[in-house]
């Protein structure tokens, strides 16, 4: 089996300060990582920024500095937004770094070695915003401006002289592989519209860039830089020292087992990108997932619109397990999601204080005062131990099977309903009442922590920090936290120390309770 497991962050544009959408897709793609490892998988994570093309010059010369320089400032926000995240990435990459630009060079060459590259003229609009070429249909009038359909970014009129790249030989290839890799563009929700798109007919794509010249140099042609797309997409095979294909990196890891991307820029990822790896012969990424956006009152949050949810605000006020929560419980993966500061402190209220903290502290103080502040000794499971401990085991691969389907929604489902479930459990059996019985009692405590145990790996993904505080009460480290041991219902070790719980999530306020 491939016990290895590649994903990847978009390259985000350093053109303003992080927002919470860029957030959400990295604390999305640190669960699937996190998740991975603790099931034994080597992972590669990789995240960073993108920083040619017309839209970080335009931003740079606004602010009057030096363009490199103004990458250097904000590429330097998200590196330290990824250390807030909490992010376990195992690579942060720029594109103005030189290992990407010789490999974004070397691509370009094996494209016009294998005669998929020619020099014309380009002459239609252009989005700087999104960096992306749009024909005539594809944009409509507001107020007097054009803009793009699908975006409402602003259009611009080109007219100039670029290289293209032979997308139209492309069209039936990748109608193929998507027939032959239905999973490769997810959710299947957003596959008809690909599909479409291709169906349509694929125009040849340009791909450089003479007017201005912040980017990478064309090979043999100073007067051109490559488009930014081509470029940025590059950034997955370069951080694994491509064009070394025998590199233990990229042997290891290519082709990706997911690039996890918003919607907006599925395009890129599920057309062009496939398209530049068959022409230049590299295996193509197992799967292209398109996740829904963070809205903000019903709009998308952008830094173009400025209506923007600070992370960073958030999470010092809230703390960020909590956020990291709160993303991956209230937005249903795959869809739009509107987010509030409100059901944000619902969510740290009843789940994590309520559900998972309250269980925590019940248990554990219990246990102090009726088992000698240990792990029971003696103990013996019945029926309804078993079958909530089971409850957990035997699901396990239906988890992992979820998981590599991107079923986040399952995932979190499961969780609160076995934390309900265990709650339950544990008062409707009355430990209090089985003071004469010690072996029931040590029996069902036992039978609780380890379900605490098993709930926190499983939470660990999503929330870090608290479930290895919680996973201190029995000495548990980070690198204990193996899914391997989840069939074992006697892994706490009898009469071995239960320390102390710190406080794990304090109850807010709320001012309309
Ligand atoms: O597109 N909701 O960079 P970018 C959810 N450099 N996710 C959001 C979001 C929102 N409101 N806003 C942004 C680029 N994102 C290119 C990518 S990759 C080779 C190059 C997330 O800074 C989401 O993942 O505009 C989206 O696809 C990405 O940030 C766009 O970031
Ligand atoms: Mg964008």
């Amino acid at each position: 089996m491939d016990k290895n497991f590649y994903i990847t962050t978009p390259i985000y544009y350093p053109s303003a300060k992080p927002h919470m959408g860029h957030a959400y897709s990295s604390i999305i793609a640190d669960f699937f990582a996190r998740f991975k490892r603790i099931d034994g998988f080597n992972v590669n994570f990789l995240t960073g920024t993108d920083e040619h093309g017309l839209k970080i010059q335009r931003a740079a010369e606004k602010r009057g500095i030096e363009t490199l320089k103004f990458c250097d400032e904000i590429s330097q926000t998200y590196r330290d937004l990824s250390k807030t995240l909490n992010l376990t990435n195992t690579d942060f990459i720029r594109t103005t770094e030189k290992r990407h630009k010789l490999s974004v060079q070397k691509l370009w060459n094996e494209l016009q070695k294998n005669e998929d590259i020619y020099l014309s003229k380009y002459s239609g609009w252009y989005s700087v915003s999104d960096e992306a070429f749009y024909s005539n249909d594809e944009i409509e009038e507001n107020n007097g401006k054009k803009i793009a359909k699908s975006s409402k970014s602003i259009v611009e009129w080109v007219d100039e002289e670029s290289y293209f790249f032979k997308l139209s030989k492309w069209e039936k290839p990748l109608l193929d592989f998507y027939e032959k890799n239905p999973d490769f563009i997810s959710p299947p929700s957003r596959k008809n519209e690909v599909i479409s798109f291709v169906k349509n007919g694929l125009k040849d794509l340009s791909i450089s860039r003479k007017s201005f010249s912040w980017g990478i140099p064309v090979p043999n042609d100073e007067n051109h830089v490559i488009y930014v797309w081509l470029d940025a997409l590059t950034n997955y095979i370069s951080a694994l020292n491509y064009p070394n294909t025998t590199d233990p990196l990229f042997k290891q890891f290519w082709p990706a087992s997911v690039h996890l991307i918003g919607k907006d820029i599925l395009r890129f990822h599920a057309i062009y990108w496939p398209a530049f790896l068959l022409a230049a012969k590299i295996p193509l990424p197992k799967k292209v997932y398109g996740h829904g956006w963070i809205l903000s009152a019903d709009e998308k949050m952008s830094k173009s619109k400025g209506n923007i949810l600070d992370p960073i605000e958030i999470i010092k006020k809230y703390g960020l397990d909590p956020l990291r929560y709160y993303l991956i419980k209230e937005v249903s993966f795959g869809n739009d999601g509107n987010i509030s500061e409100d059901r944000l402190e619902d969510c740290i209220n009843s789940d994590l204080a309520n559900n998972f903290g309250n269980l925590c502290q019940r248990v554990t103080a219990f246990a102090q005062k009726n088992c000698e502040g240990k792990i029971p000794g003696s103990k013996e499971f019945k029926e309804d131990d078993l079958k909530i401990l089971d409850n957990l085991s035997k699901n396990l691969d239906l988890i992992r099977e979820k998981i590599d389907n991107q079923d986040l929604n399952f995932y979190i489902d499961f969780i609160v309903n076995t934390l309900f479930e265990t709650n339950k459990y544990f008062n409707d059996q009355e430990p209090w009442k089985k003071k004469d019985n010690i072996q029931r009692l040590n029996t069902i405590v036992y039978t609780t922590l380890e379900i605490i145990r098993k709930i926190s790996f499983m939470l660990y993904p999503i929330i870090p920090n608290s479930a290895l505080k919680a996973l201190k009460i029995f000495g548990i480290n980070e690198d204990d936290i193996k899914f391997s041991t989840f069939e074992n219902h006697n892994y706490l070790e009898p009469n071995a120390k239960l320390n102390k719980i710190d406080i794990l999530f304090n109850k807010i306020e709320k001012k309309n309770d």
